[in-house]
């Protein structure tokens, strides 16, 4: 969105969160519940990501961040991870043209060094493909745990002080941040978890500092529309609780 459009507004009311991001959980249990495979409840995981890509264009919402892999996830057994993995590889090539063609556009957040090239090259190709466009952001935290990605800014940051190009005296909050994986966007507004679990299990943790956290019991493959704007109601109840005297806090 450009800086002098107007803000998006929900229900013709609030400007809309400009950045949610989803921890989708619940899958397995979702599947379990009705006696069907895990990757079944992955299969449907991905339909009710499809869904919350529209709604969030729909709504406004700039930027929508995903927790698609974590790198705690490689420890699940070796068949699910090749089912996680083939999952997104259909996602990437046969949504692609369809994000592509709604103006959205693809980053991706996570270590990229280790992985399979032909899932790698995938990656990359969808944040090319789609740099030109601004309806919405949709970032893909894949193969993504936020201490790692505290590490590597770390890393990088002590480089430039090794290499004379960085005083240890600027080191800050604020330059640190600009070494994480997306340092140019906002952080999140709202963040919400699926499946009634209320923990952030390392989904970013330094940029979740001042976004409010909403927790849900709906299962991730019956995630819709609806569901996420109810998150969105309940982020404007916690908003509105300062009756206009406070400005928001945060990014
Ligand atoms: C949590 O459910 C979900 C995941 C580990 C992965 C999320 C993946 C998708 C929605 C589909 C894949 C989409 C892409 C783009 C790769 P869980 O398995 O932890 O559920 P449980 O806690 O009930 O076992």
């Amino acid at each position: 969105m450009s800086k002098t459009e107007p803000p998006r507004t929900f229900e013709g009311d609030f400007a809309v969160p400009r950045h949610v991001a989803i921890i989708m959980d619940g899958n397995g249990r979702w599947a379990a519940a009705r006696g069907l495979p895990r990757g079944e409840g992955h299969r449907r995981g991905v339909e009710a990501l499809r869904r919350t890509v529209r709604a969030a264009g729909d709504l406004g919402i700039e930027i929508l961040t995903i927790f698609s892999f974590s790198s705690e996830n490689w420890s699940r057994p070796p068949a699910e991870i090749r089912e996680l993995m083939t999952l997104l590889r259909h996602f990437i090539r046969n949504d692609l043209a369809d994000l592509h063609r709604s103006g959205v556009r693809v980053r991706i957040i996570g270590e990229r060094e280790d992985l399979d090239p032909e899932i790698r090259n995938l990656l990359d190709e969808a944040e090319s493909l789609t740099r030109g466009n601004d309806k919405l952001i949709l970032v893909v935290a894949f193969n993504y745990g936020a201490r790692a990605e505290i590490a590597r800014a770390a890393q990088r940051m002590a480089a430039a002080v090794a290499a004379g190009d960085l005083a240890i005296s600027a080191v800050t909050a604020d330059k640190l941040a600009s070494y994480l994986d997306a340092p140019d966007l906002p952080d999140p507004d709202l963040i919400i978890r699926t499946s009634g679990e209320q923990r952030l299990s390392n989904f970013l943790l330094w940029q979740a500092a001042y976004s409010e956290l909403v927790f849900v019991p709906t299962y991730w493959p019956d995630f819709d529309r609806s569901t996420l704007e109810s998150a969105i109601t309940e982020y404007f109840r916690r908003e509105r609780r300062f009756g206009g005297l406070i400005a928001r806090t945060g990014s």
